[in-house]
């Protein structure tokens, strides 16, 4: 199929929401820089503006707290947004930044992948002295995810907060939030429909219809789970004392060990050792993760870091594991029988953030069933390295074809593809550029 104007189309987006150095993923609902959108942003831009691109990813640096981690938002330091700084106050951890107000959460690490991908686009030289501007913040992060987040050396790496996993409301958290983590006050509200009347407050309401979000009940448990974190500074250890919740989630962990091998890339090309506990904790992650796979019902499953429980409600990081590249050719091949099944992740446009097929399921409800294209753009690149070339291929044309008839949403129905969520979304035109290519 032709595309015409698609990729003018996608620049458009990419160059209205373009903020100097960096890229916010929607005007009006998303001011803010975030980090995986970052990340997805520069990942597209590489292919039309490579300075930019680098730009983008070396604009989070002045995020990066000083223990290495980097946050899921930095805020923009203009008035109107002094509530949201005022929500996270990053200023209570010694280790935040003192120059910009931040989350005290992280996101999935796709870092790593944005710098090698831009990377290609560079001769030697160049690529070099790209590797060498962004290598310490890089390695500083990949420690900080083990030595902060893998406390008990496991290999896996714990979240604590749905909105590190990117997937803001996907059901194994929201299903454990309901079941752990409701407080009193959230109970009276739900048994008085006060939540009705809070509704009318909601910002992201305002420009996207209420059934395409999470309910406000779940909203309140999310920022109430947040506040908790923010009592505690968001320092790991009072978290992990009083057993806020924690979960090993599967679509991070996945995501990290892709990342780990890009960090291995980047420090062989820069002739870097890797420090040994990096490493050993590396290799623990590609054997750990087989534990997160069910035998009974034959699918990889995010764990409670507590009761090392599987949480198994299936979920479109399912077929995650396939971009990692770490599992077995056996595997991938039982992961591309779902993504192929029409009842579960084989809908007209596919990959639906839940399965068809779930209780959970809904076209339009956030990552709850719509499809998503940073989504499929991580499958797409794990099927092609598994050696799934058409399959790759499929995905790749009814990806852009969504977009091509319905517009650069945040997310889209799975059935029909209409688009859904914010309008004019950065990363959907950022990687339809990068597929485009
Ligand atoms: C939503 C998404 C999250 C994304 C953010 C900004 O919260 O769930 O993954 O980073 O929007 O686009």
């Amino acid at each position: 199929m032709q595309y015409n104007n698609l990729l003018d189309r996608a620049t458009e987006v990419l160059t209205m929401n373009d903020r100097g150095s960096y890229t916010q993923p929607a005007h009006g609902l998303y001011p803010h820089q975030w980090l995986w959108d970052s990340c997805f942003a520069a990942i597209g831009i590489r292919n039309i503006n490579i300075a930019r691109a680098q730009t983008e990813l070396l604009s989070l640096l002045r995020g990066q707290w000083h223990n290495g981690m980097f946050p899921n938002i930095i805020f923009r330091s203009d008035s109107q947004y002094r509530t949201d700084r005022n929500i996270w106050r990053s200023w209570l951890n010694p280790f935040a930044p003192s120059n910009v107000t931040t989350t005290g959460i992280t996101q999935p690490p796709v870092l790593a992948e944005a710098v090698v991908k831009i990377g290609e686009k560079l001769d030697w030289p160049e690529r070099r002295t790209w590797y060498r501007s962004m290598w310490p913040a890089l390695l500083a992060y990949h420690e900080w995810l083990y030595h902060e987040r893998d406390p008990h050396k496991e290999g896996l790496t714990l979240q604590i907060h749905p909105w590190e996993t990117g997937l803001d409301n996907t059901p194994p958290w929201i299903n454990e939030m309901h079941m752990h983590q409701l407080p009193f006050w959230i109970t009276a509200v739900k048994a008085t429909h006060f939540d009705m009347v809070i509704n009318l407050f909601r910002r992201d309401t305002h420009s996207v219809p209420i059934d395409q979000r999470f309910s406000t009940i779940e909203a309140l448990t999310l920022f109430d789970m947040q506040r908790r974190l923010r009592r505690k500074s968001y320092e790991i250890n009072k978290i992990l004392d009083h057993s806020l919740l924690t979960i090993e989630d599967l679509s991070f962990n996945y995501i990290l060990v892709r990342a780990n091998t890009h960090l291995r890339q980047i420090a062989k090309s820069l002739h870097e050792a890797l420090p040994k506990e990096l490493l050993t904790s590396m290799k623990r992650t590609e054997k750990a993760l087989e534990e997160l796979y069910d035998d009974y019902t034959k699918q990889y499953y995010s764990r409670d870091f507590i009761t090392h429980r599987l949480l198994k409600i299936p979920t479109v990081a399912t077929l995650l594991p396939l971009y990692a590249g770490s599992i077995s050719k056996e595997r991938a091949a039982i992961l591309v029988k779902y993504l192929e099944d029409e009842q579960m992740f084989g809908s007209a446009y596919p990959a639906p953030s839940v399965p068809i097929n779930s209780d959970w399921f809904h076209p339009k409800l956030y990552w709850q069933g719509p499809t998503w294209v940073n989504i499929n753009w991580l499958i797409i690149d794990g099927l092609k390295r598994y050696g799934y070339h058409e399959h790759a291929a499929a995905l790749t044309e009814s990806t852009l074809e969504m977009v091509a008839k319905s517009g650069f949403y945040e997310y889209f129905d799975p059935l029909n593809g209409e688009g859904a969520g914010a309008a004019n979304f950065s990363w959907t035109a950022a990687l339809v550029i990068d597929l485009l290519s």
